[in-house]
């Protein structure tokens, strides 16, 4: 299986490039930033999403934004930086990715003189992506062991190369599996009300090929009675200590559904998606988004005027749920905060 002909996200000369993903699959258009206002709007707009890519992004836009200042002290900069820091993490709250990339561009923020911090900060970024890519390759290989020979599996949302810096995780497994040659089949959600899946994931296993069917969220329980599911695969925007795990809308309920017909339900995400510093999945803040997702199909309306609308973009899954938490390091069976401090122990 050949890389896939897009690229989500690329530092270039002119700026970053990062593939719109508000276009998919419609159009397959750049959307170049100049600046760090830009990219964060980028990443409130979902033009770029998914946990790790959010990180990536943000990593970028850091170094972007303090090559633009033009401070004359080493405190001005680092005053400036911060305030820039602040509002890159407040663009989007549940996906702790963004986060863990902003404090490690303040630590290299931190560790340098100014001017010289710059390129240090460039450099740090550049670092960031291209670990996303190899820690996602090796989520594949420890993942695609999970998969049977022939195998229906089903996804969530997009957790594939659009939502990382290149290859993915859950997506990243599929790929691993199916370019050793496994008889692999998708389903892919729909994921409303953004689409990710129908747009997304959709998109991205033809372009690798991958055999998908695409089915609306509400199909999901009645392919699993039908024994047409084999297992299921999802990213994970945030995973607290005991390994319950933030995910985009609509996860708990495939997990539930996956539970009562005894399917395996594996989250597949890079050590950076754990949050070590939340005992649980209550205390993991959800985002909510514009009722207008909810409102509209596209552009079009599809409910009355004056209609109350819930739109939480990400649900919270039990570990007790979760078959395995599937990382770079290996492979968490039955998730809890014993067997995740395991993992994390030097
Ligand atoms: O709102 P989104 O599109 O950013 O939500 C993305 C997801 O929920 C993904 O499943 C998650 O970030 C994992 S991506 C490898």
């Amino acid at each position: 299986m050949s890389e896939p002909p897009f690229q989500t996200i690329a530092w270039t000369s002119d700026g970053i490039a990062m593939l719109d993903q508000r276009k998919l699959p419609t159009q397959v258009l750049t959307h170049l930033c100049h600046e760090a206002d830009c990219v964060i709007d980028a990443i409130k707009a979902l033009v770029i999403r998914g946990a790790p890519a959010i990180g990536v992004a943000a990593a970028m836009g850091l170094a972007l934004g303090a090559r633009q200042f033009r401070e004359s002290t080493q405190e001005g900069f680092l005053k400036r930086f911060e305030e820039l820091c602040s509002r890159f993490a407040a663009a989007r709250p549940t996906a702790v990715n963004l986060f863990w990339a902003i404090e490690r561009m303040k630590t290299v923020a931190y560790s340098k003189a100014y001017p010289a911090v710059i390129k240090a900060l460039e450099s740090e970024a550049l670092k960031i992506w291209k670990e996303d890519v190899r820690i996602n390759h090796a989520i594949g290989d420890h993942g695609k062991a999970l998969i049977p020979l022939k195998a229906n599996i089903l996804t969530h949302c997009n957790a594939g190369a659009l939502a990382t810096g290149g290859f993915g995780t859950a997506l990243g497994i599929i790929y691993a599996a199916f370019k050793e040659g496994k008889d692999i089949h998708v389903y892919a959600d729909e994921t409303r009300p953004v689409l990710q899946g129908a747009r997304l994931t959709a998109w991205e296993l033809q372009q690798h090929r991958v055999p998908v069917t695409l089915i609306t969220d509400n199909m999901a329980g009645m392919l699993m009675k039908e024994k047409k599911i084999d297992l299921v695969i999802v990213g994970a925007d945030r995973i607290a200590k005991n390994g319950d795990a933030a995910n985009k809308i609509g996860t708990y309920s495939l997990a539930v559904l996956a539970h009562h017909h005894g399917i395996p339900f594996y989250v597949a995400a890079p050590t950076s998606t754990f949050d070590r510093e939340i005992t649980c999945g209550e205390e993991i803040p959800i985002e909510f988004r514009s009722e207008k997702e909810v409102l509209y199909c596209g552009k079009k309306r599809i409910a009355p005027r004056d209609i109350r609308v819930f739109n939480p973009a990400f649900d919270v899954t039990p570990s007790t749920y979760i078959t395995g938490i599937i990382t770079e390091m290996g492979i968490i069976q039955n998730p809890d905060t014993e067997a995740i401090d395991k993992l994390f122990q030097p």
